[in-house]
């Protein structure tokens, strides 16, 4: 698959049904992690891969009400990091910024190999954390919901989350946040 033709593919897909998961899923989307840039190299980026039967369902207690469609997730990964573990430039800030490289590629990674990954901010920190052993000093940034895409959205979805994941929600033009040059005043 090209690298646009895997762009075009990933989604936030909701209806999604079980998949397995193993140890190799789970090295084949941390060694593409890997690889990714980050300031001084310091890869500050950390993932709890969790799809054991019993802490997925700790884990799936954590999620907020709007997000129940991922209640049917086949693993969750805890994607954390803190600011000490990246460059701090007069104030600005890595650790979100190249953990969010991280696992873009990550993203990509599952989408090539058939699986959905959708990053959500929907959850309660604290609550997840406990459930997934992370100290409390880290930041959860996002979980990622992993599935394998239903056939048939509507018997999982309806509403807006069914009209959404049958047309990808719309984009900016690119020369509205891209400019040449100088930025226009
Ligand atoms: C940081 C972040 C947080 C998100 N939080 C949620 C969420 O809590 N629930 C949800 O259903 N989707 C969530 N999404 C998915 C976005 O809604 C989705 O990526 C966006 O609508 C574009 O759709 P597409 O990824 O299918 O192109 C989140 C995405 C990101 C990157």
């Amino acid at each position: 698959m090209d690298f646009q033709e895997l762009v075009e593919r990933r989604r936030a897909y909701r209806a999604l049904k079980p998949v397995e998961i193993t140890e190799e899923t789970v090295k084949e989307m941390a060694e593409t992690a890997r690889k990714s840039p980050s300031c001084f190299n310091n890869q500050p980026w950390r993932y709890v891969f969790v799809f054991g039967e019993k802490p997925l369902a700790e884990v799936k207690k954590a999620l907020a009400k709007g997000n129940a469609w991922a209640q049917k997730a086949s693993m969750i990964i805890g994607v954390f990091s803190k600011k000490e573990l990246d460059c701090d430039i007069k104030g600005r800030e890595y650790f979100l910024f190249d953990t969010g490289m991280a696992t873009a590629f990550l993203q990509l990674k599952a989408t090539e190999m058939g699986l959905v990954a959708h990053p959500i901010a929907g959850f309660n920190e604290e609550k997840a954390k406990e459930a997934m052993g992370i100290d409390p000093e880290m930041r959860l940034i996002t979980l990622v919901i992993v599935g394998k895409h239903a056939e048939k959205p509507e018997d999982y979805l309806e509403g807006k989350q069914l009209e959404t994941e049958n047309k990808r929600p719309p984009r900016k033009e690119w020369d509205e946040f891209s400019f040449i040059d100088r930025v226009p005043s």
